[in-house]
C-alpha cells in the first residue's frame, strides 16, 4: 500500500512542477504581447481525491492507513481530525457489538448470519485467556507447533501427541507442541465438554483456549491471538509451524530443511503451500463467499491456512503489523494480507500438500520422506505414517 501511494504522490509532484514550468514558460513568452498567449489555468481541481470505498473492509483500511501515516504522527494525529470522507469509521476499539455496521453496510440484512456476527465483533482482539501453560517455552523451543483445533477433537491432538506433534527432543532439536482453542459454545449447540478439556489439559499441559466463539469466521482472532500470545510466553522460538489439527507432518523433515537455511533466509522465512493470484468468491454457497459490500480487490500472495512455517522472528513482525490490517474472516488470506503490508510473499514449497498427494502414494511409506506437510489425514493415518517413517528398517532406494 505505501508503494503505490508513494508512486502517486512523486507523480502529483511531477505534474505540479511541470505545470509550474508551462505556467511561468507561457507568463515569460506572454509579457510584452498582449493577450496573444492566454494562460491556461485549470478551472477545477484536477487531481483525484481520496474517495472512501463502497466495501466496509478496504474502507476500514483506508481508515488505518490515514490513521497509521508516519506523515500525519508528526502533526499530533487524533481520530477527530479524520477527513470527512473517513468520518463514519472512526474506530470504536471495543469489545461490544458496532451497531453502526447494520445501516453502514448496504446489505447487512440479508447477509448470512456469520457474516452478521463476524462484522458485529470485527474490532474486538482481546479475548481473555481461560487456559494458558505460562511455561511451556522455557527451553526455547527450535520449532513451536500451533495446531488449530476444536474442543470435541480429542482423538485428533492426542494422535498428533502420539506422532508427528510429540514435544521434546527430536532430531537434536527441541520441539513443544500447543493446542489452540476457542469455545465450544453453548450456542452453536456444543455439548458440555469442559470436564473432559480440563482433564486433558491437567495430564499434557499443552492446551491454550481462549473465551470466544470457535466458529470458522473467528479463526482470525485465534491467529491474532496465537500472535500476541507468542510474543510475551514464547519469544524465544526459532521456528513457528501453525497449522490444523487433520494434516499429517513429517517434523523430521521439517527439521532437516530449518536446520539447512542460510541464518538470511531463516529470519524472514515464511513458506508453505502457496496461492496466488486468488480472490473473493462471489458465490453465495461457497465457504468461502464474501460479498462486495464487504471487501473488493484482489487477495495478495498467501500460504494456505492447513499448514504453514515461519520465523520467530517475523511472528514478532506479524503481530506488530497485525494492528495495521482490519480483521478479515477468512484466516489464511489475513495472514497473507499482513505478510503483504510487512512488503513480504510467502514462498510456495512443494513439500506442503494441503491438497493432498496422489491417491497410488498414500501408502507408500517413502512417499512421505520428502514431505513436509499432507492433508488430510485421520488420527490413525498419522500414527500409521509415524511409525513407518520412525522405522529403522525403512528402506527407500
Ligand atoms: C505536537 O504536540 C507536541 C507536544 O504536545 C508539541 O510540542 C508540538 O508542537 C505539536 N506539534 C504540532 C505540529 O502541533
Ligand atoms: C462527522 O461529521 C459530522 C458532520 O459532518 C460531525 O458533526 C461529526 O462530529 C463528525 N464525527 C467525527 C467523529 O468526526
Ligand atoms: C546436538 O545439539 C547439541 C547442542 O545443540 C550439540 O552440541 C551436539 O553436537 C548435537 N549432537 C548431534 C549428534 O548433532
Ligand atoms: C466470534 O466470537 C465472539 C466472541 O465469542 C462472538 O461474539 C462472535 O459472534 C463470533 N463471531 C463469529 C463470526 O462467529
Ligand atoms: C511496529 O510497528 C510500528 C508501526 O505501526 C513501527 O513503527 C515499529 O517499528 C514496529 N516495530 C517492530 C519491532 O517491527
Amino acid at each position: 500500500m505505501q508503494g503505490p501511494r508513494r508512486k502517486v504522490k512523486v507523480m502529483l509532484m511531477m505534474t505540479m512542477v511541470f505545470i509550474f514550468i508551462v505556467v511561468e514558460v507561457s507568463r515569460n513568452v506572454g509579457k510584452g504581447d498582449g493577450n496573444k498567449n492566454k494562460l491556461l489555468v485549470p478551472s477545477k481541481r484536477f487531481w483525484a481525491k481520496d474517495l472512501p470505498s463502497n466495501a466496509y473492509w478496504n474502507r476500514q483500511q483506508q481508515q488505518l492507513n490515514y490513521i497509521n501515516n508516519p506523515n500525519l504522527e508528526k502533526l499530533n494525529f487524533t481520530v477527530d481530525k479524520l477527513p470527512d470522507w473517513l468520518n463514519d469509521t472512526v474506530s470504536l476499539d471495543s469489545c461490544d457489538p458496532d451497531f453502526r455496521v447494520t445501516t453502514q453496510i448496504k446489505d447487512f440484512n440479508s447477509l448470512p448470519d456469520r457474516f452478521k456476527d463476524f462484522l458485529l465483533y470485527m474490532r474486538c482482539r482481546s479475548y481473555p485467556i481461560v487456559m494458558d501453560q505460562p511455561n511451556i517455552c522455557e527451553d526455547q523451543p527450535f520449532l513451536l507447533l500451533a495446531i488449530k483445533s476444536l474442543v470435541p477433537h480429542f482423538d485428533r491432538r492426542q494422535a498428533i501427541r502420539e506422532s508427528w506433534g510429540k514435544a521434546g527432543r527430536l532430531a537434536n532439536r527441541t520441539v513443544v507442541t500447543v493446542f489452540l482453542l476457542g469455545n465450544a459454545a453453548m450456542e452453536d449447540y456444543f455439548p458440555d465438554l469442559s470436564m473432559m478439556l480440563h482433564h486433558e489439559s491437567s495430564v499434557h499441559r499443552d492446551i491454550l483456549q481462549w473465551d470466544f466463539r470457535d466458529t470458522f469466521f473467528n479463526l482470525t482472532i485465534k491467529e491474532v491471538l496465537f500472535l500476541e500470545w507468542l510474543s510475551t510466553r514464547c519469544p524465544g522460538a526459532s521456528y513457528v509451524f501453525k497449522g490444523d489439527d487433520d494434516v499429517f507432518v513429517n517434523t523430521i523433515r521439517i527439521i532437516d530443511f530449518l536446520n539447512s537455511l542460510s541464518h538470511a533466509k531463516a529470519k524472514e522465512l515464511f513458506v508453505g503451500d502457496v496461492i496466488n493470484n486468488a480472490g473473493p468468491h462471489r458465490d453465495k454457497k461457497v465457504k468461502y463467499f464474501i460479498p462486495e459490500s464487504v471487501f473488493v480487490g484482489t487477495y495478495p500472495a498467501y500460504a494456505g491456512g492447513g499448514g504453514y512455517l515461519f520465523s520467530g522472528q517475523l511472528a514478532q513482525k506479524l503481530h506488530n503489523v497485525s494492528r495495521s490490517v482490519p480483521l478479515y474472516p477468512i484466516d489464511d488470506v489475513y495472514t497473507g494480507m499482513c505478510l503483504r503490508k510487512l512488503g513480504l510473499t510467502p514462498e510456495k514449497h512443494k513439500g506442503f500438500r494441503t491438497f493432498d498427494i496422489e491417491e497410488k502414494y498414500r501408502n507408500n511409506a517413502c512417499a512421505y520422506k520428502s514431505l513436509m506437510l499432507v492433508h488430510p489425514r485421520t488420527p490413525q493415518h498419522m500414527i500409521k505414517i509415524w511409525a513407518w517413517l520412525n522405522d529403522p528398517a525403512l528402506n527407500c532406494h
